[in-house]
């Protein structure tokens, strides 16, 4: 018979209360381990005989949920079984990636114009421990199949599109089929588009990385990652890299990314509508010297971009006749838009990538790519556009 615990222990011990509900939305599981019922069961799931959770660095149900929901989202007309493993950010959903598919000696073939973490990531971290990076114009198919061909120790092909922050755009599915022809792993970073927008997995590629702090949270509260690949691919290596180096997902994080998704198709109709009227009217005014958005029919990469996109985005860039010096007084004479360093939340946001986002990558590099010093990076909000466009006009006038 047991012994009643002092009131001290009963301080301590946890009194889980298991009520017979069924919820309506998934529960937070705010929880480091789970407990066994005795050490056969836990052999048992350790072992693998038996299906469960252990560890919430391992797996943990809310965190599984979101994943779950995101690969349904990214393999949606897809046959194949998607899986997808949240991380604690979006950078580390990359690293995760490259630590699990690359080794010493192996090369990445991406391009210049990528988010600056990610850049500065292959260019320190990567090359560091031996992974190197070969920044390339990947709109030049020839030019990748000639590096493919020539240089087999190219093990991955990742690009971003929509890139950041210059919103190049480049054929995903011409791109994945030279990779799988030349045995080489392919991955894009698909945070500006969403698979509201845009299906990489579809179009032949072996895996999506998401930084699932923008769009699909799309609220500005939380900071996670994912990765999404084909089941096989994704419950190897992936995630034992993942559950090795403790770049987990926070089950906070990922409950907020559950509540943000619900409304992802939403928000990103009206995000898009917004951004196309921006971008026109950008366009239509004499200050403004060049407007980057993937929408107008004289953005270089027009085509590409209507044929593999649903729509156009909302993420837009631009740059002012009177350069970075007019691009200052423009940013701080806005007084409904936020100069913040993030973008796909519900609100508009101002970015100057030259002295924020990618201020450590070198400078060459950065303006061989068209991140030029005048840039300013616009992630249109949600608002009614009357105020955007009232904003934005007010600070052009005070120029
Ligand atoms: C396109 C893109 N990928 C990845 C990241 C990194 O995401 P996180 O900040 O969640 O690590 C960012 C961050 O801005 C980004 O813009």
């Amino acid at each position: 018979m047991s012994q009643k615990p002092s009131f001290h222990s009963l301080c301590v011990k946890t009194h889980i209360h298991t009520p017979r509900v069924t919820p309506h939305i998934q529960p937070l599981y705010a929880t480091s381990a789970f407990a066994f019922d005795d050490v056969a069961q836990s052999m048992r799931v350790f072992s693998g005989q038996e299906q469960g959770h252990k560890y919430s660095r391992y797996a943990n149900p809310t965190v599984d949920a979101a994943a779950a929901q995101i690969a349904a989202l990214e393999g949606y007309d897809l046959d194949d079984e998607v899986a997808a493993v949240m991380t604690s950010s979006g950078m580390s959903a990359i690293a995760t990636l490259c630590m699990a598919l690359l080794q010493q000696g192996d090369q990445v073939l991406t391009q210049g114009n990528l988010y600056g973490g990610t850049t500065e990531l292959f260019q320190k971290v990567m090359q560091r421990l031996g992974i190197t990076p070969i920044f390339s114009d990947l709109r030049q198919l020839d030019q990748v199949e000639k590096l493919l061909r020539t240089q087999p120790r190219i093990r991955l092909l990742y690009f971003e599109t929509p890139a950041n922050p210059t919103l190049g755009c480049v054929d995903i599915a011409a791109l994945t089929q030279l990779a799988r022809q030349y045995a080489c792993w392919s991955a894009i970073d698909n945070t500006f588009a969403t698979p509201y927008l845009q299906r990489p997995l579809t179009l032949g590629a072996d895996f999506v990385v998401h930084s699932t702090t923008k769009y699909l949270n799309g609220h500005g509260n939380g900071i996670a990652g994912i990765i999404v690949g084909k089941a096989a691919h994704i419950r190897g290596p992936i995630w034992e890299t993942m559950k090795l180096t403790g770049a987990n997902c926070s089950p906070w994080e990922a409950w907020l990314v559950l509540q943000g998704v619900k409304t992802l198709s939403l928000r990103m109709q009206r995000h898009c509508d917004n951004a196309r009227t921006l971008a026109h009217w950008l366009n239509s005014r004499p200050e403004i010297a060049q407007v980057n958005w993937p929408g107008l029919p004289q953005h270089p990469d027009h085509a590409i971009a209507k044929r593999q996109m649903h729509d156009f985005g909302a993420m837009l860039s631009f740059e002012l006749k009177g350069g970075w010096e007019a691009g200052k007084r423009f940013i701080d004479a806005l007084y409904f838009c936020t100069l913040a360093p993030t973008l796909g939340d519900v609100d508009t946001l101002i970015l100057h990538p030259a002295s924020s986002s990618h201020l450590n990558v070198p400078a060459a590099l950065r303006q061989a790519n068209g991140i030029t010093d005048g840039l300013i990076r616009v992630s249109t909000g949600i608002e009614a556009v009357e105020d955007i466009l009232a904003d934005f006009s007010q600070a052009l006038q005070a120029l």
